[in-house]
């Protein structure tokens, strides 16, 4: 059994190429550069080197490969990143019926279900119906994971996070399940290692607990001595900063509808014991933040 992995020097994905590892596979990494794939996986993995845009490059990697996890990258300063984004899942869901692949496992997201409003959530949500549609055309078994807030959100302004800068447009007194790279990862590998399972499947991943933005501040200023507090952005503000720097219209639209449309997605959401993933933030904290160094 071959198992690909897209974005494999991802967040999620560079978790997921260790597990497979650990469990004995030898996983196809379908990847940009091989030497970001770091010394200890490098010689266990075969690298198939490529860009996801090259349609021609994904259908040669995928040959022989009976499951696939999909990641869809997020690219957002580009003039229209929905349009991008499902321009390439079509086509690597075209190179997959073409090369036969059993079963894919998509890294989608909370409000996915949501097909329109939540900017590039809503992108996701549209992939997992081409996805679906491939699989009532031609039986291959998918699998839409929709991952909770990923804790290394927190690393995208590190900088910022140590002067005690936590700001988001989501609202004080909203809860999201937040959850670990490493839990997500777990999670697809059991997905993908697993022949069980068969059709259509969403299943959320949503780590622990539900955390307001001031509690993760908390948690965040506790584990790492950083005075770390939370400021909201209003909806607007986000907006104009992002046209201020030269996003398009489509940019800002998939950008700030995120917060916009995930925060009304939650409500929606119910948390099951089977969404529900071991990694607390503190112990991720204690691990990826450098404690007093701020
Ligand atoms: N952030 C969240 O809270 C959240 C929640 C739910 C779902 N999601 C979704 O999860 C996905 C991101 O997952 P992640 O955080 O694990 O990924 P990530 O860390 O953002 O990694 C994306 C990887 O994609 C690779 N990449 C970018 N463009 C590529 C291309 N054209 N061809 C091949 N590789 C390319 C990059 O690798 P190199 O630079 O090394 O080539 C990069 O390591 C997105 O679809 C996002 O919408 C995110």
């Amino acid at each position: 059994m071959a198992i690909g992995v897209t974005t494999p020097t991802g967040n999620v994905g560079s978790e997921l190429i260790r597990r497979l590892v650990q469990a004995g596979e030898r996983p196809v990494a379908l990847v940009r550069d091989p030497s970001r794939l770091g010394p200890d996986v490098a010689t266990t993995v075969e690298a198939r080197r490529g860009d996801l845009a090259d349609i021609r490059y994904v259908t040669e990697a995928l040959q022989g490969v009976d499951a696939l996890y999909l990641v869809i990258p997020e690219v957002l300063d580009v003039d229209d990143p929905e349009a991008d984004a499902e321009a390439l899942a079509e086509a690597v869901i075209a190179a997959a019926e073409a090369a036969r692949v059993g079963r894919i496992v998509f890294q989608s997201s909370l409000g996915a279900e949501q097909r329109t409003g939540a900017g590039f959530i809503s992108a996701l949500g549209r992939v997992e119906e081409r996805l679906d549609a491939l699989s009532a055309r031609t039986g291959t078994r998918v699998c839409h994971l929709r991952c909770g807030y990923l804790f290394s959100n927190l690393l995208m302004d590190l900088d910022g996070l140590r002067r005690g800068e936590l700001r988001n447009a989501i609202p004080e007194d909203t809860p999201l399940p937040w959850v670990a790279p490493t839990d997500v990862a777990a999670v697809a590998c059991g997905r993908l290692l697993s022949t069980a399972w068969t059709g259509r499947v969403a299943q959320a991943v949503s780590g622990p607990e539900d955390l307001t933005f001031p509690q993760v501040a908390a948690i965040v200023a506790d584990a790492t001595g950083w005075p770390v507090t939370y400021s909201r952005d209003a909806d607007a503000d986000v907006r104009r900063g992002l046209a201020d720097a030269g996003f398009s219209q489509a940019a800002v639209d998939s950008i700030a509808g995120m917060s916009e449309g995930i925060r009304d997605a939650y409500h929606a959401a119910e948390r099951t014991a089977v969404a529900t993933t071991p990694t607390s933030l503190v112990g991720w904290v204690r691990q990826h933040l450098p404690r007093g160094t701020g």
